[in-house]
């Protein structure tokens, strides 16, 4: 597994939703820490603004500050999130989370979430949404096995290629995660019970090597290549009727999506 040894933050994290200026500029800060996306890409601190006042919300971790003596508090993560409509139904459509390089790996990006289901539930909405790229084992994982989302929507390159080097140059397919946050399955997952069973008709894997592929040029074909080709696969898989239920990761770090039949009764 990657990533920097985790900073033991439980207890002194406070997780509050934003609503002050500083803190949106602050977690524009974090963006652009995190993503190191270039000016045109950047969610400008007004969107920030306009989402907490239109029915989304902007949600921040804090922690106080190495000198003790400063009263201001550390913004280490954030969660932004914008309402949406389909076919009659509000969502809330969650674009961005964050957590700071080194408060990684420790659960902070899971406690985000649960405090966005919380602010959700609180204010109606059943159904929260967010597209995340399905090289990312990581992000896979978490928002599969560790928050119970299902996926079965493909969208091939939503933003044109980014200027983040997490992306590493690669077209911007997004898989769509539906979390539907009062459903039995989600609530099982959430207290690590046991989890809905299917059958799996399918399986897409995803390289633990992507990293490597992704960030290099001279690889970058091969990172290209698993992704059409599991492009196809998700296409395939959706058009069939198949959602992915479920996510494996082995011990040396490959990634695998597991596929089966959606039943509508687990939304409830
Ligand atoms: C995605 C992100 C928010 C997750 O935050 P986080 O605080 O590290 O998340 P958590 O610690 O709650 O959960 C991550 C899980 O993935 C696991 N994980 C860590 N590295 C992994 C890897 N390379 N492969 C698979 N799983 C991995 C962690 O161990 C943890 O699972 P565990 O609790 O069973 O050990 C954070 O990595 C981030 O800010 N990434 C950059 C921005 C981004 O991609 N945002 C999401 C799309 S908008």
């Amino acid at each position: 597994m990657t990533g920097a040894t985790p900073r033991t933050v439980t207890g002194r994290v406070t997780i509050r939703k934003c609503e002050a200026l500083e803190d949106m500029q602050a977690c524009f800060a974090l963006q652009k820490e995190v993503w190191k996306f270039s000016d045109a890409d950047l969610v400008p601190v007004r969107m920030f603004v306009v989402a907490s006042k239109i029915g989304g919300h902007v949600i921040g971790a804090f922690v106080p500050r190495e000198d003790e003596r400063c009263e201001e508090k550390e913004l280490i993560a954030f969660a932004l999130a914008i309402p949406g409509m389909r076919n009659g139904h509000c969502y809330l459509h969650s674009h961005m989370l964050a957590v700071r390089q080194r408060y990684r790996n420790g659960g902070l990006g899971r406690r985000m979430k649960l405090y966005q289901r919380e602010d959700a539930l609180a204010r109606g909405f059943e159904l929260m949404e967010w597209t995340f790229d399905p090289l990312e084992i990581k992000n896979a994982y978490l928002n599969i096995e560790k928050l119970g989302a299902i996926a079965r929507r493909y969208n091939v390159n939503q933003y044109g290629v980014t200027s983040s080097p997490l992306q590493g140059g690669l077209p911007t397919d997004r898989l769509v995660a539906e979390w539907w946050m009062k459903s039995k399955r989600v609530e099982m997952v959430l207290v690590d019970g046991p989890r809905a069973k299917f059958e799996c008709r399918a399986r897409i894997d995803v390289p633990a090597e992507i990293y490597e592929w992704k960030a290099a040029a001279p690889t970058r074909a091969q990172a290209l290549a698993v992704q059409g080709n599991n492009r196809q696969r998700f296409q395939q898989a959706f058009a069939d009727g198949l959602s992915v239920l479920g996510y494996e990761r082995d011990g040396r770090g490959n990634g695998r999506f597991l596929l089966g039949e959606w039943d509508e009764g687990w939304r409830y």
